[in-house]
Protein backbone atom coordinates (compact mmCIF):
# COMPACT_ATOMS: atom_id res chain seq x y z
CA UNK A 1 0.00 0.00 0.00
CA UNK A 2 1.23 3.35 -0.86
CA UNK A 3 1.13 6.18 1.88
CA UNK A 4 -1.36 7.73 -0.28
CA UNK A 5 -4.48 5.24 -0.64
CA UNK A 6 -7.12 5.20 1.26
CA UNK A 7 -7.59 3.14 4.81
CA UNK A 8 -9.79 0.35 3.35
CA UNK A 9 -12.24 1.00 6.00
CA UNK A 10 -12.30 4.22 8.84
CA UNK A 11 -14.80 5.33 11.91
CA UNK A 12 -14.31 8.79 11.63
CA UNK A 13 -15.65 10.89 15.18
CA UNK A 14 -17.99 7.86 15.18
CA UNK A 15 -20.69 9.10 18.49
CA UNK A 16 -23.88 7.04 19.44
CA UNK A 17 -26.05 7.25 22.33
CA UNK A 18 -28.67 4.61 23.58
CA UNK A 19 -31.54 5.97 25.76
CA UNK A 20 -29.05 9.21 26.37
CA UNK A 21 -25.95 6.40 27.29
CA UNK A 22 -23.03 7.14 25.23
CA UNK A 23 -21.74 4.51 23.77
CA UNK A 24 -19.13 5.46 21.12
CA UNK A 25 -17.88 9.09 22.05
CA UNK A 26 -16.16 10.30 18.90
CA UNK A 27 -14.46 6.52 17.85
CA UNK A 28 -11.14 7.30 15.42
CA UNK A 29 -10.18 4.08 13.78
CA UNK A 30 -8.72 3.31 10.21
CA UNK A 31 -8.19 -0.64 8.96
CA UNK A 32 -5.53 -0.81 5.74
CA UNK A 33 -6.34 -2.45 3.02
CA UNK A 34 -5.44 -6.52 3.43
CA UNK A 35 -4.73 -6.56 7.75
CA UNK A 36 -6.37 -7.72 9.78
CA UNK A 37 -7.35 -6.03 12.85
CA UNK A 38 -9.27 -7.23 16.26
CA UNK A 39 -11.10 -4.75 18.72
CA UNK A 40 -10.51 -5.53 22.40
CA UNK A 41 -12.45 -4.02 25.05
CA UNK A 42 -14.70 -5.04 27.90
CA UNK A 43 -18.47 -6.27 27.80
CA UNK A 44 -20.69 -3.87 26.88
CA UNK A 45 -18.04 -0.90 25.61
CA UNK A 46 -19.57 -0.68 21.94
CA UNK A 47 -17.56 -2.93 20.42
CA UNK A 48 -20.41 -4.52 18.49
CA UNK A 49 -22.07 -1.57 18.19
CA UNK A 50 -18.83 -0.46 16.06
CA UNK A 51 -19.25 -3.31 13.58
CA UNK A 52 -22.89 -2.72 13.34
CA UNK A 53 -22.20 0.74 12.09
CA UNK A 54 -19.66 -0.30 10.19
CA UNK A 55 -21.88 -2.34 7.87
CA UNK A 56 -25.08 0.02 8.57
CA UNK A 57 -27.14 -2.04 10.46
CA UNK A 58 -27.22 0.67 13.16
CA UNK A 59 -26.54 4.93 12.00
CA UNK A 60 -24.18 6.66 13.81
CA UNK A 61 -25.80 10.05 15.50
CA UNK A 62 -22.49 11.88 14.63
CA UNK A 63 -19.39 10.90 12.48
CA UNK A 64 -18.46 9.13 9.26
CA UNK A 65 -17.69 5.76 8.09
CA UNK A 66 -15.98 5.15 4.76
CA UNK A 67 -14.70 2.47 2.56
CA UNK A 68 -11.95 3.25 0.24
CA UNK A 69 -12.28 7.23 1.48
CA UNK A 70 -15.69 7.25 0.20
CA UNK A 71 -18.05 8.17 3.12
CA UNK A 72 -21.03 5.95 3.05
CA UNK A 73 -23.01 6.70 6.06
CA UNK A 74 -25.69 7.85 4.55
CA UNK A 75 -25.89 5.65 1.46
CA UNK A 76 -29.60 3.71 1.42
CA UNK A 77 -31.44 2.07 -1.38
CA UNK A 78 -29.45 0.01 -4.80
CA UNK A 79 -26.11 1.92 -3.59
CA UNK A 80 -26.53 0.40 0.31
CA UNK A 81 -27.39 -2.65 -0.77
CA UNK A 82 -23.94 -2.85 -3.72
CA UNK A 83 -22.05 -1.77 -0.70
CA UNK A 84 -23.30 -4.42 1.52
CA UNK A 85 -22.21 -6.93 -1.30
CA UNK A 86 -18.46 -5.88 -0.12
CA UNK A 87 -18.99 -6.95 3.53
CA UNK A 88 -18.73 -10.76 4.98
CA UNK A 89 -20.00 -10.90 8.78
CA UNK A 90 -19.94 -13.54 10.73
CA UNK A 91 -22.44 -12.41 14.04
CA UNK A 92 -21.84 -12.93 17.78
CA UNK A 93 -24.18 -15.59 18.19
CA UNK A 94 -24.13 -17.68 14.69
CA UNK A 95 -27.36 -16.57 14.06
CA UNK A 96 -28.42 -18.90 11.88
CA UNK A 97 -32.18 -19.60 10.83
CA UNK A 98 -33.68 -22.91 12.10
CA UNK A 99 -36.23 -22.88 9.65
CA UNK A 100 -33.67 -23.36 6.75
CA UNK A 101 -31.09 -26.44 6.09
CA UNK A 102 -27.35 -25.33 6.28
CA UNK A 103 -26.54 -25.02 2.91
CA UNK A 104 -29.94 -22.32 2.42
CA UNK A 105 -28.44 -20.32 5.39
CA UNK A 106 -25.17 -19.92 4.05
CA UNK A 107 -26.82 -19.06 0.32
CA UNK A 108 -29.52 -16.73 2.18
CA UNK A 109 -28.06 -13.52 0.64
CA UNK A 110 -27.16 -15.20 -2.56
CA UNK A 111 -30.93 -16.41 -2.79
CA UNK A 112 -32.96 -13.18 -1.47
CA UNK A 113 -30.70 -10.37 -2.27
CA UNK A 114 -28.14 -10.95 -5.35
CA UNK A 115 -31.14 -13.25 -6.91
CA UNK A 116 -29.17 -16.30 -7.58
CA UNK A 117 -30.55 -19.01 -9.54
CA UNK A 118 -30.93 -21.84 -6.71
CA UNK A 119 -29.14 -23.83 -8.21
CA UNK A 120 -25.70 -22.06 -8.31
CA UNK A 121 -26.49 -20.54 -5.19
CA UNK A 122 -26.00 -24.02 -3.77
CA UNK A 123 -23.13 -25.08 -5.35
CA UNK A 124 -21.48 -22.43 -3.89
CA UNK A 125 -23.10 -22.57 -0.64
CA UNK A 126 -21.35 -26.26 -0.96
CA UNK A 127 -17.52 -24.88 -2.31
CA UNK A 128 -17.81 -22.41 0.93
CA UNK A 129 -18.90 -25.06 3.38
CA UNK A 130 -16.40 -27.48 2.38
CA UNK A 131 -13.79 -24.49 2.50
CA UNK A 132 -14.30 -24.75 6.27
CA UNK A 133 -14.66 -28.74 6.40
CA UNK A 134 -18.20 -29.44 6.18
CA UNK A 135 -19.48 -32.09 3.36
CA UNK A 136 -22.64 -32.50 1.79
CA UNK A 137 -24.39 -34.24 4.39
CA UNK A 138 -24.03 -31.31 7.10
CA UNK A 139 -25.21 -29.15 4.28
CA UNK A 140 -28.82 -31.05 4.68
CA UNK A 141 -29.28 -30.20 8.01
CA UNK A 142 -31.43 -27.66 10.33
CA UNK A 143 -28.80 -25.56 12.11
CA UNK A 144 -30.07 -26.73 15.48
CA UNK A 145 -28.69 -30.27 14.92
CA UNK A 146 -25.23 -28.70 14.73
CA UNK A 147 -22.54 -28.29 17.90
CA UNK A 148 -21.22 -24.72 18.70
CA UNK A 149 -18.54 -25.32 16.83
CA UNK A 150 -20.28 -26.49 13.66
CA UNK A 151 -22.49 -23.80 14.17
CA UNK A 152 -19.54 -20.89 13.60
CA UNK A 153 -18.44 -22.94 10.84
CA UNK A 154 -21.62 -22.91 8.85
CA UNK A 155 -21.57 -18.96 9.94
CA UNK A 156 -17.95 -18.91 8.67
CA UNK A 157 -18.98 -20.50 5.21
CA UNK A 158 -21.57 -17.95 5.18
CA UNK A 159 -19.38 -15.17 5.84
CA UNK A 160 -17.08 -15.75 2.92
CA UNK A 161 -19.62 -16.99 0.02
CA UNK A 162 -19.97 -14.04 -1.56
CA UNK A 163 -15.76 -13.28 -1.41
CA UNK A 164 -16.08 -9.84 0.79
CA UNK A 165 -13.73 -7.07 0.69
CA UNK A 166 -14.31 -6.51 4.23
CA UNK A 167 -15.20 -9.26 6.56
CA UNK A 168 -16.47 -8.73 10.29
CA UNK A 169 -16.02 -11.48 13.00
CA UNK A 170 -17.67 -10.35 16.41
CA UNK A 171 -16.86 -12.90 19.19
CA UNK A 172 -16.17 -15.98 16.51
CA UNK A 173 -14.43 -18.49 19.01
CA UNK A 174 -17.19 -17.22 22.42
CA UNK A 175 -18.81 -20.60 24.05
CA UNK A 176 -16.01 -22.95 22.27
CA UNK A 177 -13.61 -25.25 23.57
CA UNK A 178 -9.90 -24.17 23.09
CA UNK A 179 -9.66 -26.55 20.79
CA UNK A 180 -12.16 -26.14 18.52
CA UNK A 181 -11.75 -22.50 19.22
CA UNK A 182 -8.44 -22.91 17.65
CA UNK A 183 -9.69 -24.63 14.30
CA UNK A 184 -11.67 -21.50 13.99
CA UNK A 185 -9.00 -18.88 14.31
CA UNK A 186 -7.27 -21.52 11.78
CA UNK A 187 -9.92 -21.20 9.33
CA UNK A 188 -10.50 -17.57 9.86
CA UNK A 189 -7.18 -16.67 8.69
CA UNK A 190 -6.89 -19.13 6.34
CA UNK A 191 -9.93 -17.81 4.79
CA UNK A 192 -8.65 -14.12 4.90
CA UNK A 193 -5.73 -14.89 2.88
CA UNK A 194 -6.97 -16.67 0.51
CA UNK A 195 -9.73 -13.61 -0.40
CA UNK A 196 -7.09 -11.59 0.71
CA UNK A 197 -9.79 -9.50 1.98
CA UNK A 198 -9.56 -6.83 4.92
CA UNK A 199 -10.56 -8.11 8.26
CA UNK A 200 -11.99 -6.87 11.67
CA UNK A 201 -12.60 -8.82 14.42
CA UNK A 202 -14.11 -8.59 17.98
CA UNK A 203 -12.87 -11.08 20.86
CA UNK A 204 -12.57 -11.46 24.72
CA UNK A 205 -9.98 -14.37 24.02
CA UNK A 206 -6.55 -12.79 23.80
CA UNK A 207 -5.52 -16.44 22.44
CA UNK A 208 -7.64 -15.52 19.40
CA UNK A 209 -6.52 -12.04 18.63
CA UNK A 210 -3.15 -13.01 19.09
CA UNK A 211 -3.29 -15.74 16.79
CA UNK A 212 -5.91 -13.66 13.49
CA UNK A 213 -4.41 -10.29 14.33
CA UNK A 214 -1.96 -8.12 12.79
CA UNK A 215 -3.00 -4.89 14.88
CA UNK A 216 -4.56 -4.89 18.28
CA UNK A 217 -7.36 -1.68 19.28
CA UNK A 218 -8.62 -1.39 22.87
CA UNK A 219 -11.76 0.16 23.10
CA UNK A 220 -13.08 1.87 26.74
CA UNK A 221 -15.58 4.11 26.99
CA UNK A 222 -16.36 4.97 23.54
CA UNK A 223 -13.22 5.78 22.42
CA UNK A 224 -9.93 3.61 21.10
CA UNK A 225 -7.01 3.45 23.95
CA UNK A 226 -4.54 1.78 22.75
CA UNK A 227 -4.09 0.64 18.97
CA UNK A 228 -0.28 -1.46 17.81
CA UNK A 229 0.68 -4.71 17.13
CA UNK A 230 -0.43 -7.67 17.89
CA UNK A 231 3.31 -8.60 18.76
CA UNK A 232 3.65 -5.63 20.94
CA UNK A 233 0.49 -6.52 22.83
CA UNK A 234 2.66 -7.73 25.93
CA UNK A 235 4.57 -4.60 26.42
CA UNK A 236 1.66 -1.79 25.51
CA UNK A 237 2.47 -0.13 28.40
CA UNK A 238 -0.65 1.21 28.64
CA UNK A 239 -2.91 0.36 32.10
CA UNK A 240 -5.86 -0.58 30.20
CA UNK A 241 -4.54 -3.05 27.97
CA UNK A 242 -2.33 -4.66 30.62
CA UNK A 243 -5.39 -4.86 32.96
CA UNK A 244 -7.71 -6.32 30.47
CA UNK A 245 -5.03 -9.30 28.76
CA UNK A 246 -4.22 -9.95 32.15
CA UNK A 247 -7.79 -10.44 33.80
CA UNK A 248 -7.00 -8.21 36.81
CA UNK A 249 -9.97 -6.65 38.78
CA UNK A 250 -7.70 -3.90 39.74
CA UNK A 251 -6.44 -0.81 37.46
CA UNK A 252 -8.18 1.97 36.00
CA UNK A 253 -11.34 -0.33 34.41
CA UNK A 254 -14.02 -0.69 36.67
CA UNK A 255 -15.61 -3.86 36.44
CA UNK A 256 -19.61 -4.00 35.66
CA UNK A 257 -21.59 -6.21 38.20
N1 LIG B 1 -30.07 -1.52 19.54
C1 LIG B 1 -29.76 -1.12 20.77
N2 LIG B 1 -30.63 -0.43 21.54
C2 LIG B 1 -30.32 0.01 22.78
N3 LIG B 1 -29.12 -0.22 23.36
C3 LIG B 1 -28.21 -0.90 22.65
C4 LIG B 1 -28.47 -1.39 21.33
N4 LIG B 1 -27.38 -2.03 20.89
C5 LIG B 1 -26.46 -1.94 21.86
N5 LIG B 1 -26.95 -1.27 22.93
C6 LIG B 1 -26.23 -0.96 24.16
O1 LIG B 1 -24.97 -0.42 23.81
C7 LIG B 1 -23.96 -0.88 24.67
C8 LIG B 1 -22.85 -1.53 23.87
O2 LIG B 1 -23.34 -2.72 23.28
P1 LIG B 1 -22.43 -3.72 22.42
O3 LIG B 1 -23.32 -4.83 22.05
O4 LIG B 1 -21.76 -2.98 21.33
O5 LIG B 1 -21.35 -4.17 23.49
P2 LIG B 1 -20.10 -5.14 23.28
O6 LIG B 1 -18.87 -4.34 23.53
O7 LIG B 1 -20.23 -5.82 21.98
O8 LIG B 1 -20.32 -6.16 24.50
P3 LIG B 1 -20.16 -7.76 24.56
O9 LIG B 1 -18.69 -7.99 24.76
O10 LIG B 1 -20.94 -8.14 25.79
O11 LIG B 1 -20.69 -8.36 23.31
C9 LIG B 1 -24.63 -1.83 25.65
O12 LIG B 1 -24.91 -1.12 26.82
C10 LIG B 1 -25.92 -2.22 24.95
O13 LIG B 1 -26.92 -2.51 25.88
MG1 LIG C 1 -20.68 -7.71 21.41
Amino acid sequence: MTDEAPPKLEWRGVKKRFQGRVVLDGLDLAVPRGRSLVIIGGSGQGKSVTIKIAIGLLRPDAGEVRVDGRDVTRLRGAERRDLSREFGMLFQSAALFDSLTVWENVAFRLLNADRVPRAEARARALEALSRVGLGPNVAQQSPGELSGGMQKRVGLARAVVSQPEIIFFDEPTTGLDPITADVINDLIVEQVRRLGCTAVSITHDMASARKIADEIAMLHEGRIVWRGAAADIDRSGNPYVEQFINGRADGPIKGAV
